[in-house]
């Protein structure tokens, strides 16, 4: 008799049995790309992020992007923010309404105009600012599981995330997702996944989750061997691949099974068509979720390099889709390809979405010289929220 594998994940009253998170992606984890990578395999898939201030004055745009479609059955949303009464006040209304099952608290931006303020992957630098929002956020957030997600530290030198993270625990979060970089990484080289490691071995009794640099299901069980973590969090892997939660979920599956086992799945090799037919889709359920198709259309154009990545499509009809305007304006380019071509291989695969290199993390003046907050640096992160994109 076989034995049903147990929970991998655990949020509150919520089981998730494929340990896969899809990492919150500003411009790109909407609803819409949610739903069309759900449908490929189990996970939970988080929302872009939303700035608490924007949720608190109710914008149009944050109302938009804490929606889920009814489909979503663990509605789950990151809030970024500065200040634990604007982060309380948000995570009050979204519980108070009904409207998340799951936030997420995102301390990993690496952009210098939040930086600079002391925001993003800065702020854990803070001690105390830091734990006061987690706490505030625990606080208000009641049975509604909270976790966070950072960065290890402003740069090699300045370390956060074994403190941070302890901090969090004491707050009581649900879970801890480290990306292996610090700020000054920014996106370049290899995420330290030696880092998540020591993270999971330094809070044994809280559940871990290890992010960056995952591009297939051989590298999140490599991940999941390597650093001993609950789960891991899947960003830029995904992006025009939204089938590679069908290769997580398979590999996963083998992998509960049997912890031993080689986990060796077959990926899913789409050949040209079904890569068309997956970027329609895409554009569809844009097209509900921002109630227009010229909307729609003008956000799927920077999915193109990444969905005909290695395909033999050639230039024009690459530059045609970038210009896309309508869906039938899209069936018309899409009529000259050779739905037949195979799954190129290697060349579909690999690092694809930000890869910029390492810069020195831009800082608030003297930001460095005290983990406490002293004059008036409380003032000017209020600034660090403002005109960050996320509503
Ligand atoms: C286009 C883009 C947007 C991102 N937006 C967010 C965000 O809104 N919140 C967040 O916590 N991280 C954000 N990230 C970081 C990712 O969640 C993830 O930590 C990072 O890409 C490393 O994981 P990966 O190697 O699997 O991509 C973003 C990354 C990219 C590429």
């Amino acid at each position: 008799m076989q034995t049903a594998a147990k929970p991998a994940l655990r949020y509150g009253k919520f089981e998730i049995n494929t340990p896969v998170v899809l990492a919150p992606m500003a411009g790109i984890t909407n609803t819409a790309f949610r739903r069309l990578c759900r449908e490929f395999g189990g996970g939970l898939y988080v929302s872009e992020m939303v700035t608490s201030r924007a949720l608190v004055e109710r914008t149009e745009e944050s109302m938009r992007l804490v929606g889920h479609h009814e489909s979503e059955d663990i509605r789950s949303v990151q809030l970024y923010g500065v200040d634990p009464k604007t982060i309380s006040d948000a995570v009050t209304m979204l519980v108070a309404e009904d409207r998340a099952d799951h936030i997420d608290l995102n301390f990993g931006c690496p952009v210098p105009k939040v930086t600079r303020k002391g925001g993003g992957a800065a702020l854990p630098w803070k001690q105390d600012l830091f734990a006061s929002i987690v706490q505030a956020a625990v606080k208000a957030a009641g049975d509604v599981p909270v976790t966070v997600k950072m960065r290890k530290g402003i740069d090699a030198e300045h370390l956060t995330f074994l403190d941070a993270g302890k901090a969090a625990r004491d707050a009581g979060v649900t879970a801890i997702a480290l990306h292996g970089r610090t700020a000054s990484d920014y996106y370049s080289g290899h995420a330290d996944w030696n880092s998540i490691a020591d993270l999971r071995e330094s809070l044994p009794d809280v559940q871990v989750l290890g992010n960056g640099d995952i591009w297939s299901a051989a590298d999140a069980i490599q991940m999941m061997r390597q650093t001993g973590v609950d789960g891991v969090v899947v960003g830029r892997g995904c992006l025009g691949r939204p089938w590679l939660f069908a290769d997580l979920q398979a590999a996963f599956d083998e992998y509960q099974r049997d912890p031993n086992s080689n986990a060796n799945i077959s990926p899913v090799q789409p050949n040209l068509g079904e890569v068309a037919d997956a970027f329609r889709r895409h554009t569809e359920l844009l097209i509900e979720f921002f109630e227009s198709e010229e909307h729609a259309c003008r956000d799927i154009r920077k999915h193109v390099a990444w969905y005909f990545k290695g395909y033999p499509v050639g230039g024009e009809f690459r530059a045609s889709l970038a210009q896309v305007k309508s869906l039938e304006h899209m069936d018309e380019i899409m009529s000259s390809i050779d739905r037949g071509a195979p799954y190129p291989g290697d060349e579909a695969e690999g690092p694809r979405g930000r890869l910029g290199g390492s810069k020195q993390c831009s800082l608030p003046e003297r930001w460095l010289d005290s983990r406490e907050l002293v004059g008036d640096q409380r003032k000017m992160l209020q600034e660090a929220e403002l005109g960050v994109s996320g509503g």
